[in-house]
């Protein structure tokens, strides 16, 4: 599957792997939004910088994005008031300085940013108690949010939320062109790359398969963090969701809506007149879909019928990782080891945050720390409700762990794509066979019939039908069998 960025944007400028050990003042690994939003600011700012890709440039869920930048996310605010009620200015102040980064980063640039109001709608009853909530903490936010009962779908809803003034971009161009401006700053980057460690030191040292760098600090912008050390995946649930554009005759929406009711619905449009609707939604926890084709083919029969749109422009999926208590994690991988960094747990609205979670690592390395800083901190004391939904998001991953073993001891005489046997071994039915045992930290990995990979249900990580790891906290491939 490819995506409706990707190809908007297929002269993009590409960057070679790391060949030769190299030493610096801080190394980025993983070029997202984030990633290239700290390098520029470091870069800017004197600091050496090489940042280390695995695949390429926006690769990762940057790339696949449906790109709203905006301050009103769903039901993320009443989420954020329930949990860490003392933090809800402060992440608002967050993704306001990431969205004012965004906006005149574009403007300065010549991309475009498109002025979008943002809509969250309810289509039930309890939707519309949750839209009533989210509204309450949108005012306790400062968020001039209005009631709207007629927000201009094709479909019945019970009402909806509008933030005039947001905002939309093409996230790839966007991702691209800051990485261009990072190398002129005198940043390095080198894509086809993937880290294979950290280790501590003096110095850090940064392992990859054909070099090693040197350097005082690492940030980790690889969505998930991919050392282990912290337990941020114990925190985290991955989340992976569905998306496809369509031709339609004009603007087939005329704001960034948002369903607040599942499955969730995601809407708005692309290209300079509109003549693209994107629509997203569909999503589930990484590996534990019965069947991602369907999910797929589900949210495109949906856009079809709704909008009487045609066979979809592009088709693709990806993923991102929810926190416990619904604040990101912002700051140190561990909090006595000041030289490592991280930022994950955007909950699908990494767009605004990704850009300031960018500027806040870029701050803390160079000791200029915005007032909004502390809300969004990687360690911060955990709300009580936070502990249970911790527990429950691991008692969770503990059953996953125990049914895909138990489901491949038992099942021996399934077609291929499969997962059978003890050891478990993944026959995706094309002669390779592979451990499927997950090389992070031991899950059973299923198969995903939509892009035909080996999806771990516990933490995320992802392997292309080859073993080779294509994304979440792992960095080894599956074994070959
Ligand atoms: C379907 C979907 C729709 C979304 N829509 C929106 C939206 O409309 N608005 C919004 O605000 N947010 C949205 N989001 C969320 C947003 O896109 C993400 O939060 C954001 O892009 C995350 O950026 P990132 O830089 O942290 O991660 P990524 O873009 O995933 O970047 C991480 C990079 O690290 C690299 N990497 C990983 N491991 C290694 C390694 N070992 N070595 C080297 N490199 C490595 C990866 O290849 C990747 O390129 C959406 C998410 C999804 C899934
Ligand atoms: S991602 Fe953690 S065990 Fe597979």
């Amino acid at each position: 599957m490819h995506s409706w960025w990707d190809d908007q944007n297929p002269d993009r400028p590409t960057y070679e792997p790391l060949t030769d050990d190299l030493a610096c003042d801080v190394v980025v690994v993983g070029a997202g939004l984030v990633g290239v939003t700290t390098a520029l600011a470091l870069a800017r700012a004197g600091t050496s910088v090489v940042v280390v890709e695995a695949r390429t440039v926006a690769a990762g869920t940057t790339g696949g994005t449906t790109g709203k930048v905006s301050l009103l996310q769903g039901t993320r605010l009443s989420t954020i008031q329930q949990h860490h009620a003392e933090s809800l200015r402060g992440y608002v102040g967050a993704n306001r300085a990431g969205q004012d980064w965004i906006r005149a980063y574009c403007q300065t640039s010549g991309l475009s940013y498109d002025e979008r109001d943002a809509v969250t709608y309810a289509t039930t009853a309890a939707g519309e108690r949750r839209l009533r909530q989210e509204q309450e903490a949108c005012v306790e936010a400062d968020l001039p949010v209005v009631w709207d009962g007629e927000p201009g779908l094709p479909y019945e809803v019970r009402g909806a939320i509008r933030l005039v003034g947001q905002g939309q971009v093409d996230a790839v161009a966007l991702t691209a062109r800051v990485a261009a401006d990072a190398v002129d700053a005198g940043a390095r980057i080198f894509e086809g790359t993937r880290v294979l460690g950290v280790e501590r030191g003096p110095r850090r040292r940064v392992r990859t398969a054909h070099a090693t760098i040197e350097a005082q600090d690492v940030v980790l912008a690889t969505g998930t963090p991919i050392l282990d050390r912290g337990g941020f995946f114990a925190r985290l649930s991955p989340k992976r969701s569905y998306a496809a554009a369509f031709r339609t005759e004009g603007p087939a929406v005329d704001a960034m809506h948002l369903s607040i009711d599942a499955p969730t619905r995601s809407l708005r449009t692309s290209t300079p007149d509109g003549s693209v609707l994107l629509v997203g939604g569909n999503g589930h926890t990484t590996g534990r879909a019965r069947s991602e084709a369907a999910k797929l083919d589900e949210l495109v029969a949906w856009a079809r019928e709704t909008f009487g749109v045609g066979t979809p422009l592009a088709t693709w999926s990806a993923q991102d990782y929810s926190p416990t208590g619904g604040l990101p994690y912002v700051g140190r991988l561990l909090p006595v080891d000041p030289h490592v960094h991280v930022a994950t747990g955007f909950d699908k609205w990494g767009m605004a945050m990704g850009a300031a979670a960018g500027l806040a690592l870029a701050g803390d390395l160079l000791g200029e720390a915005p007032g909004w800083r502390d809300s969004v901190r990687a360690w911060r004391r955990p709300a009580l409700r936070d502990a249970t939904t911790a527990a429950v998001v691991n008692a969770e991953v503990g059953a996953e762990l125990g049914k895909g073993w138990v489901s491949a001891a038992l099942s021996r005489d399934e077609d291929p794509p499969s997962v059978r046997g003890l050891p478990p071994c993944a026959d995706s039915g094309d002669g390779t066979r592979l451990s499927a045992v997950c090389t992070h930290l031991g899950g059973v990995v299923e198969w995903n019939d939509a892009e035909r990979t080996w999806d771990c249900p516990l933490h995320g990580s992802r392997f292309a039908d080859d073993g080779s790891v294509i994304e979440g906290p792992a960095t080894r491939p599956l074994r070959r069998r």
